[in-house]
């Protein structure tokens, strides 16, 4: 959630300072870039040098620096931030904000922003009870400020109360939360598949193909980085899913790919069918290994369910159901015959003549055509990038 986010960590005095270090090692392991500044106070209780080395930046207090002659440019940090988030926020940072006064670099940088805000209180019981505090933060929430409450428990004071920072796991949580609701397929449950299926011909073989998996977990990554909800049924493949939300489920046969695929899709708003599935299975597969005899022999093969078809047939209004062609010749002209067949929102066609098309490669060069015959044709491009084109185009239906 917090991959290249840039974030301003303000820190004032408080001692709730002392939990700073492990919130800014929080958030650079979850791979924000986060530039902490600190009130003056703030660096009488805990260093700027272990927040430095935490968050990998210099830590900003002043707006000059007396040894190089140059000063931290509040307009630059204010409009470099994707958020700020002031934890500690003591109450006299908070009436501050509150009142527009700019006595710091922090109060600076927080008027000059134009990003999400959010603040974390810390202080003691009768200070947060205080009118004057709870009128403030409730002007910071007119602001569009975002409240991180404080917990209940024993105080720096001694005393036992509301007050407390909350704790930095928390405040990632909340952070995390907040972020997802934001972005476009937040919520939104998506379907994937990716992978061959294979059929058991004996319980040592099978009839398979050549497919990897790399688009299919590429889309479901990319989904799941939208925000999307990601269940994905992959066929067998030694792909990994990068983003840890998306839900995995292991089939082997298209037999089992259907019954999964046909189980969770009707709570689905999308599903993007990319699995190279057999289109034939062994009438009866033998129970033992099968010798070898003959010179040759014959196989008998029945066909499988068409998965995406069946799909297509319980698609209900609003949902988007997505498939994949793969085409020798007549490409086009194949392509929107299964697009029809199959009742899909649009057909992402690989042709097999184009080079770095198609299984195994980590490129993929694709063209989108939709309901209304529209193409649009793409250039040779990584599979993630491929992934992503496919992602706007399920996000511009969604919102249609
Ligand atoms: N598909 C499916 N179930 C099958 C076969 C295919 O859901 N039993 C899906 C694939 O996942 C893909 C789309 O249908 O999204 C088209 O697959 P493709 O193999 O290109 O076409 P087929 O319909 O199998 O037709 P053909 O093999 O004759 O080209």
């Amino acid at each position: 959630m917090f991959q290249g986010k840039n974030i301003v960590l303000g820190i004032c005095g408080s001692i709730a300072a002392y939990k700073s270090a492990s919130f800014v090692r929080l958030l650079i392991k979850s791979g924000a870039n986060v530039q902490v500044i600190m009130t003056p106070d703030a660096t009488n209780f805990i260093t700027p040098l272990t927040l430095s080395t935490l968050s990998k930046n210099p830590v900003f207090v002043d707006y000059f620096i007396p040894e190089t002659g140059e000063w931290n440019n509040h307009v630059d940090l204010g409009l470099w931030a994707d958020l700020i988030i002031i934890a500690p926020a003591t109450a006299n940072t908070l009436s501050k904000m509150a009142n527009g006064l700019c006595d710091n670099l922090l109060l600076a940088v927080y008027l000059s922003a134009k990003c999400p805000v959010y603040f974390a209180p810390a202080m003691d019981l009768d200070m947060w009870k205080h009118t004057a505090t709870q009128e403030n933060i409730l002007k910071l929430q007119s602001f569009e400020n975002i409240l991180i409450s404080p917990g209940n428990g024993e105080l720096a004071s001694g005393l036992y109360g509301e007050g407390r920072m909350a704790e930095p796991e928390e405040m990632i949580d909340f952070l995390s939360a907040e972020l997802k609701k934001k972005l476009p397929l937040a919520d939104q449950k998506v379907l994937v598949t990716a992978g061959p299926t294979y059929e058991a011909i004996d319980p040592v073989r099978f009839i398979g193909n050549h497919s990897s998996g790399k688009m299919g977990f590429a889309i479901a990554d990319e989904l799941a980085s939208l925000g999307a909800d990601v269940t994905l049924v992959a066929g067998p493949s030694a792909q990994v899913s990068k983003q840890q939300t998306v839900k995995r489920i292991d089939v082997t046969s298209t037999a089992e790919m259907l019954e999964a695929c046909v189980s969770h899709f009707k709570n689905s708003k999308a599903c993007i069918m990319s699995a190279a599935v057999a289109d034939y299975t062994p009438v009866t597969v033998a129970q033992q290994k099968i010798k070898k005899q003959n010179s040759s022999f014959t196989i008998e093969v029945k066909k499988t369910t068409d998965i995406l078809s069946e799909l297509g047939a319980q698609k209900t209004a609003g949902q988007v159901l997505v498939g994949f062609a793969l085409e020798t010749n007549d490409e086009e002209k194949n392509a929107i015959e299964k697009l029809q067949k199959k009742n899909l929102d649009f057909i992402v066609l690989n042709s097999l003549n184009d080079k770095g098309a198609g299984f195994k490669s980590d490129t993929n060069k694709v063209t989108i055509i939709d309901k209304s015959h529209k193409k649009t044709v793409y250039e040779l491009k990584s599979k993630e990038e491929v992934a992503r084109d496919i992602c706007q185009k399920v996000i511009e239906l969604i919102k249609e």
